[in-house]
């Protein structure tokens, strides 16, 4: 199929290019370069041998993204573009909620005009917010403590409401869990041009002294250590579970977590690190972070069986690809 990309050169948009771009599907990229690197287009291509059509575009500029459209014969989109940082969606949400929901409707309103029918959506298990895990797809969605979250959760019921209006319309909605890791290659991996926001881009930082200690958010969570509780997945398995939503969709809305149904602690995601890279990751305890949850984890078996699609890489695969790309990116 020939798929739009979107937020194709980011970090987990570039790991499914490459899996798509191996399931054999042609891929044409839209991204404005806002939190990546261009460099990272000609990466996906030599890993693959294959060629991407890309434009650098704001999909917020809705004759662009038109035109887009007008040119190239689309037969599914996959929506990963958006603004991500969590504390900065508080700073600035306008911002946030200018870019990330205009985004999606300027696509879709596309997707309508040209009828292209099959849309998959970047969405996060934050919508969630604090229910009781594991986190099922049937669940009533809480309250985000944040504009991200929500940009996540009105852009979820916006594309709910046009699927039912417009039955052809398929739409499946991907709710990520924590994906770390990189490509195993060492090629791709994340690279953000901001602050950094995530555990692991933290406890790497340590790893290579470039803070003195990594700060663990809270010690007192009603969690096996004290510590918060996260379903990492490795991003090569996130990027499965895409080539697996396209070639599953179906007509109206589905709904997938995509993650592992485990649950890691911080100091265990720190342990891990350490073992599996031989490396020490200096670490301090302070104060919990501000609209943290203590846990938070998975209900897979969605996924799983309709998909036909399980995240099989453990927690050393996600440490030791996380580091190799961070060596590569010093050498
Ligand atoms: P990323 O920042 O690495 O990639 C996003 C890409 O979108 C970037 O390349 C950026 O330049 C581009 N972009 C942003 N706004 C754009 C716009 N208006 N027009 C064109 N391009 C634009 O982020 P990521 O980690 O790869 O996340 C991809 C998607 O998955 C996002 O929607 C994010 O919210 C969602 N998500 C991420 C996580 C995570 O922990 N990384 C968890 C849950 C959901
Ligand atoms: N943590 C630390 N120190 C740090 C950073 C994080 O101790 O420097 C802890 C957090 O308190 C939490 C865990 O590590 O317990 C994971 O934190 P992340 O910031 O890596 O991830 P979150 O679970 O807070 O949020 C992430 C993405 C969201 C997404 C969510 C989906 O940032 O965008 O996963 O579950 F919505």
């Amino acid at each position: 199929m020939n798929i739009l990309v979107t937020g194709g050169t980011g970090y987990i948009g570039s790991h499914a290019c490459v899996a798509l771009l191996e399931a054999g599907h042609d891929l044409i990229v839209v991204d404005n370069l806002y939190n990546s690197k261009i460099d990272t287009l000609e990466k996906m291509m030599r890993l693959t041998n294959k060629e991407i059509t890309f434009y650098q575009v704001d999909l917020t500029n809705e004759l662009a993204v038109d035109k887009i459209f007008s040119i190239h014969s689309i037969d599914g989109v996959i929506h990963f573009a958006g603004m991500k940082a969590v504390g900065e969606s508080v700073e600035v949400p306008l911002t946030y909620y200018y870019n990330n929901i205009v985004s999606t409707m300027v696509l879709v309103k596309a997707c309508l005009k040209y009828n292209v029918y099959r849309f998959v959506f970047s969405s996060s298990a934050t919508v969630y917010g604090d229910n009781t895990v594991p986190f099922v797809e049937t669940m009533d969605l809480l309250p985000t403590t944040n504009p991200y979250g929500e940009t996540k959760a009105m852009s979820e019921r916006i594309l709910i409401d046009i699927a039912k209006a417009n039955p052809t319309f398929s739409v499946s909605l991907l709710r990520y869990f924590n994906p770390v890791g990189a490509h195993e290659s060492g090629l791709l991996g994340e690279r953000p041009n901001g602050t950094l926001n995530n555990l692991m881009p933290y406890v790497t930082q340590a790893a290579k002294g470039v803070i003195k200690k990594l700060k663990v958010f809270g010690s007192d969570y009603p969690t096996v250590d004290g510590t918060g509780v996260r379903d990492y997945i490795h991003v090569m398995d996130l990027a499965g579970g895409h080539v697996a939503a396209l070639n599953n969709i179906k007509k109206g809305v589905q709904i997938y977590n995509l993650g592992t149904g485990k649950g890691t602690s911080v100091l265990e995601l720190i342990h891990a690190f350490e073992k599996e890279n031989g490396i020490e990751v200096p670490f301090e305890f302070v104060n919990r972070r501000p609209g943290d949850i203590a846990i938070c984890y998975a209900d897979v078996s969605k996924a799983n069986k309709e998909l036909n699609w399980t995240a099989k890489r453990d927690i050393f695969a996600m440490c030791r690809d996380t580091w190799r790309f961070e060596q590569n990116l010093v050498k």
